[in-house]
């Protein structure tokens, strides 16, 4: 673009308002919502970092395509549309549509798990996770050991660690159910993986004969890092590094409320028809008619369109940017941060930051319910929280990362709001020391952290 200054590719058209309610009222809030973000109302939140799934704003193409959306229960037009889309940005010849990524991982699982098979991945998402051992599988994590190590600056940090994955299928021959590479690796900081990686994994699965999968929620940002940091990428177009990832591959679950720039939405490609068949009944069971699968035609319409925009390069620069800018501004002002910063959030080192709080009283959560009582901004945990017990012992797991994740909504906040964070966490530093951990006084039995509550520990 020729200049150093981080530009949109985009103006903005359309607002909704946004309030900081007073200091007082916020602490009554956390409070009340038993010191669980998760808990609170929208409306008492100024700036919302929870996610950036479903919370992207849309483009006036999305909205006219949504008007022209066609809503026939049985081969609508629109899943023309939508199937098109992806199958032309995925190269995926077959797409059963879902309402989200869940869902996605539910209708493959019930395909392809048996009880006690294993499922080798980077690092699982939670929802993959519990649905892998909600089907009694065992999911396993073999990324990279640096991937651990908040301070260590790879540019490809989400990588599967080749010799921890090749163990894993030697030691489970005849009982593994997939493979699944993690792009970006949400829970390892929203960092990427290379198409050297990629092909390598795809090589060991071939060898090993099983199939090979992506979780590919936010599979542009990931292609937007392999042209920026893999040597032979730096020509490609977006459009062509993301037809090479894929193309290593059997299939993808996706949720389209990360990079098809969306409020809901998911699918999964398949490479085969044969097993895109064997999914479709389980499809029509949780999720509805092949050619809507648990979403409107209208929302099927603006999945087409995102889609699109998710790959355009410029918008890709300045999202990637945006989360860089956080990041290395939090990093000036001495606050712990993940390295390198992820493609969608900036992931602060509770641990570091609040070395006083034991990891059993969830340092990174307690920090989301102070800088929601500081500043009105809601972050989340990636962490201890998050992790939950083991099946087997019901013991805490013990993560070796516990992180507080500022989640940037696309094409939603601007420089000033990222500035406002930065502030708010120097706030936070200044008084450290005095913040106590957390306790539950309700543990919710499963995924734990959207209902549980919590007190100090005094
Ligand atoms: N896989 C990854 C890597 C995810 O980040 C998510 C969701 C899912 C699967 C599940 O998709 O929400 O559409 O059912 N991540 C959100 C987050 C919730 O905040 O990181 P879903």
């Amino acid at each position: 673009m020729g200049s150093d200054i981080n530009i949109p590719n985009f103006k903005i058209k359309s607002i909704e308002a946004i309030k900081l309610i007073p200091k007082e009222e916020r602490i009554k809030a956390i409070e009340r919502a038993g010191l669980n973000i998760f808990l609170l109302k929208s409306d008492e939140i100024f700036i919302d970092l929870l996610t950036d799934s479903g919370t992207n704003a849309m483009s006036q193409e999305q909205w006219a395509a949504i008007m022209r959306a066609d809503e026939g229960y049985a081969g609508a037009r629109s899943f023309d549309n939508f199937k098109n889309a992806i199958t032309e940005v995925t190269g995926f010849p077959c797409v059963l549509p879902v309402h989200q990524g869940r869902a996605a991982e539910n209708v493959l699982d019930h395909v392809l798990i048996k009880e006690g098979n294993v499922v080798p991945g980077n690092i699982h998402f939670d929802t993959t996770e519990a649905h892998i051992e909600h089907r009694k599988a065992i999911p396993v994590n073999c990324v990279i050991e640096e991937a651990y190590d908040s301070a260590a600056e790879l540019p490809f940090k989400g990588n599967m660690d080749l010799k921890k994955l090749e163990k894993t299928l030697e030691e489970n021959k005849g009982n593994i159910a997939y493979v699944l590479h993690t792009i970006t690796c949400n829970s390892g900081g929203g960092q990427p993986v290379s198409m050297q990686n990629i092909k390598e994994v795809s090589e060991l699965c071939k060898k090993y004969k099983v199939l090979f999968f992506f979780d590919a929620a936010r599979f542009a940002e990931n292609a937007f890092f392999i042209k920026q940091r893999e040597k032979g990428y730096e020509n490609k177009s977006i459009q062509d590094i993301v037809h090479e990832m894929f193309s290593y591959s059997d299939g993808c679950t996706m949720s389209a409320k990360k990079d098809a720039l969306v409020n809901i939405g998911g699918f999964i490609g398949f490479r085969r028809k044969e097993l895109y068949e064997k999914c479709v009944p389980f499809g029509i069971l949780f999720e509805g008619f092949p050619t809507y699968g648990g979403l409107s035609g209208r929302d099927l319409e603006a999945i087409a369109v995102g889609i699109n925009e998710g790959i355009q390069e410029e918008y890709l620069r300045y999202r990637v940017k945006q989360v860089e800018y956080l990041g290395k501004e939090l990093e000036k002002a001495g606050i712990p941060v993940m390295k390198p910063i992820g493609g969608h959030a900036v992931f602060v080192d509770g641990k570091k930051f609040l070395p006083h709080i034991p990891q059993e009283q969830f340092p990174s959560h307690t920090l989301t319910a102070e800088l929601y009582a500081e500043s009105g901004i809601r972050a989340v945990e990636i962490g201890t929280l998050l992790a939950g017990r083991d099946p087997k012992t019901e013991k805490n797991k013990m993560p070796k990362l516990d992180l507080m994740r500022l989640t940037i909504p696309r094409r939603v906040y601007l420089r000033e709001h990222m500035d406002y964070v930065v502030e708010s966490m120097k706030k936070i530093k200044e008084r450290k020391g005095s913040i106590k951990g957390l306790k539950f006084s309700f543990e919710s039995p499963i995924l734990r952290h959207f209902q549980s509550r919590f007190e100090r520990v005094e």
